[in-house]
């Protein structure tokens, strides 16, 4: 899978591509992330990538001659270039995205070889962008301040779910082959280590027993109890 993420701030997304499974994925080969600064594309003198708002209005905008030439500039690479159309995908990250969930994820990672992430900044972006993209993912109901950390939600919910990376993250024996058997899509089951006890919190019997078959059952159940207890969970919005 190639990642290319077109952005003003570049600094945003180096530390979290430099650890864990992402460093290793790319490390061995699996992915690339390709970062590239927006600004690099405007023309001008000043590099200027947004101006004020025709109307009037608070905050600048971002520009959209600037965001195609961006964008024709990193489909014309030739590795892009040499990737079926059909199998490449851009994509805004915006609040007014579809809902990024599990499957959208699971979607892009079985269908896709390279996404173009747009992170949209400051207090927003031409409209006329939305017509050089095929798609707008939002990670959830609340507002940040650009699409960095959203596209980095993304490059990392997809990889993990790349077969090549998945295969040495997680032995067979997980949650997923739970909800493969039964097709049912569950949250993890509780998962317990050292010591046996814990202020006075004891570790679940079963899980002692060395019993395998009775395990995978008190797992399954514990999977199907949390997900509906979160699945009940109301609106209330205090912690
Ligand atoms: N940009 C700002 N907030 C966002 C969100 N919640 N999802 C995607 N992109 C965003």
């Amino acid at each position: 899978m190639r990642y290319d993420i077109i952005t003003l701030f570049p600094d945003m997304l180096q530390g979290p591509l430099e650890a864990s499974i992402l460093k290793r994925a790319q490390a061995a080969g699996q992915v690339e992330v390709h970062i590239h600064n927006m600004r690099d594309s405007a023309t001008d003198h000043h590099k200027t990538v947004d101006d004020t708002p025709y109307g009037g209005g608070a905050g600048m905008v971002l520009k959209v001659d600037i965001m195609d030439a961006c964008l024709k500039a990193v489909l014309a690479e030739p590795e892009v270039a040499a990737i079926a159309p059909e199998r490449r995908r851009i994509i805004l990250l915006t609040p007014q995205g579809k809902r990024f969930r599990q499957g959208v994820a699971r979607h892009i990672a079985e269908r896709y070889d390279q996404i173009t992430l747009i992170c949209g900044h400051y207090e927003g972006f031409d409209e006329r962008i939305r017509s050089l993209v095929d798609a707008e993912l939002s990670i959830g109901d609340f507002v940040l301040t650009g699409g960095e950390l959203p596209a980095l939600v993304v490059v990392d919910a997809v990889t993990r779910l790349l077969p090549s990376v998945i295969r040495e993250e997680s032995p067979e024996e997980e949650s997923f082959s739970l909800t493969a058997e039964t097709g049912e899509t569950l949250l993890e089951y509780p998962q317990y280590t050292r010591p046996p006890v814990f202020n006075g919190q004891a570790v679940p019997e079963v899980l002692l027993s060395g019993h395998h078959a009775e395990i995978k059952k008190w797992r399954l159940e514990q999977a199907r109890m949390k997900t509906r207890r979160v699945a009940e969970q109301g609106d209330d919005e205090t912690i």
